[in-house]
């Protein structure tokens, strides 16, 4: 007999964008001394700040002022967040159009990965289905086979500019829908949702939903948007139920902060955020110093503040710099991010009968690291990969010089 068990759930369980067997081929490789790119973690801040970014200043030093601050900032937090930073949520989407924002109906949590954890436990069980993007950020798949609910998916179609498939939406939409997710701008594939796409999904949503069914909307890049203003699902509608996700961790540069929030708008009563806060009682709280700093960073922080401003223009030119090199090797086909710090490219010819095939002889020969496209729920003949755009202007030369390299060899 067993002494220790492994649930079922968590033997199936995998999470494409730290995949143990290619982390374990990337570590073989460094051990060997081969120089490698890892274009596949969506991280600002990683190898210890190599990118550039950091989390903005006036932010920081919030934090170092709470934790210097007798013992204030060192006990729990409420179980649905710090007021001042569900006060700071709220103000900050009723200035962006959303009508019903209030403090009451925000709820923090340790990143917005609890979040999004906790929403689907409370939400989705046997029997029960939520209708996710593909690609799919792989979070949302994850977390909906954990509770054991259904994922359904619509498409994100490459030759609209990525745009989602709505009537696959109003499809997929049945007496068992917890919910539509929304990913703006996308990852991975670093599209924005236009309006007129946003109020055909209110609309599928509304129709179909009939009130029982909400929108996800998930907004954590709502900041890295390279031209034009961020639009909220949730301005865009007085009826049907959103929830707006986001959080500090790509717009602030500082994922390794943890703190994430969901907004519920149009809700025709408070028993899902209820059942939410519950949930997060079982953790206690979220990290409470760093809950200050960020509601610091929200009121007083801009987009259009010049270091934001820098960081924006970094990454649009690393972004453009990505699809015009994936663009210019035959056989590959980009469309051109214009958010987030991602791009999903496909292999339209080459040998390689899966998307990993080609990631691992990609990562074996020429030591770069992109992500399968099937681990966002693509088909995995269908060839989708996806690459970070974060690395500088002459790390991402050599890596596509390599990705060059390899294709023309064997496409
Ligand atoms: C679309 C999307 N949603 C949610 C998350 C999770 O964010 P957090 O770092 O706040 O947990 C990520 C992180 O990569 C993401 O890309």
């Amino acid at each position: 007999m067993a002494l220790i068990r492994i649930t079922n759930r968590a033997q199936k369980a995998s999470y494409p964008i730290r995949d143990v067997e290619i982390g374990a081929r990337v570590a073989a490789l460094k051990k060997k001394g081969v120089k490698t790119y890892e274009l596949n973690i969506g991280d600002p801040g990683a190898y210890d700040g190599l990118y550039g970014f950091a989390m903005f200043k006036g932010i920081k030093d919030a934090l170092v002022h709470n934790i210097q601050t007798n013992g204030r900032f060192d006990g729990y937090a409420t179980e649905q967040g710090e007021r001042v930073l569900l006060e700071a949520v709220a103000a900050d989407a009723k200035k962006r159009g959303i009508h019903d924002a209030k403090p009451d109906n925000v709820v923090a949590g340790n990143g917005l990965s609890e979040i999004v954890d906790y929403l689907i436990g409370v939400s989705v069980e046997k029997g029960t289905n939520m209708v996710l993007p593909r690609p799919d950020y792989p979070l949302y798949t994850a977390r909906v086979n954990w509770y054991e609910g259904t994922p359904r998916y619509y498409d994100l179609d490459p030759e609209n500019a990525l745009q989602p498939k709505v009537e696959q939406i109003e499809a997929a939409i049945d007496g068992n829908t917890f919910a539509v997710v929304n990913i703006n701008p996308s990852n991975p594939t670093g599209a924005v949702c236009t309006e007129e796409k946003m109020k055909a999904i209110i609309d599928v949503v509304k129709d179909k939903g009939k009130g029982n069914v909400a929108i996800l909307s998930d907004e954590i890049y709502r900041l890295l948007r390279f031209e034009g203003k961020h639009v909220s699902m949730a301005s865009l509608t007085k009826d049907v139920p959103v929830i707006t996700l986001d959080g500090l961790s790509k717009g602030y540069y500082a994922p390794g902060w943890r703190t994430g929030h969901a907004l519920f708008s149009n809700f025709p009563d408070d028993k899902l955020k209820n059942a939410l806060v519950k949930v997060c009682g079982f953790r206690l709280s979220a990290n409470k110093a760093v809950q200050h700093a960020y509601a610091h960073g929200i009121r007083h922080f801009s987009e259009d503040d010049a270091e934001a401003r820098k960081y924006l223009a970094m990454l649009k030119e690393r972004a453009n710099y990505t699809s015009q090199r994936l663009n210019a090797i035959p056989g590959i086909r980009c469309v051109p991010p214009k958010g987030a710090f991602y791009a999903f490219p496909q292999l339209l010819k080459g040998p390689w009968k899966t998307d990993k095939e080609f990631v691992i002889q990609l990562l074996e020969e020429e030591g770069v690291r992109v992500v399968h496209g099937s681990g966002f729920a693509m088909k995995p003949e269908d060839r989708f990969f996806r690459v970070v755009t974060l690395p500088d202007l002459k790390t991402q030369k050599e890596a596509y010089d390599r990705i060059e390299r390899f294709v023309k060899k064997y496409g």
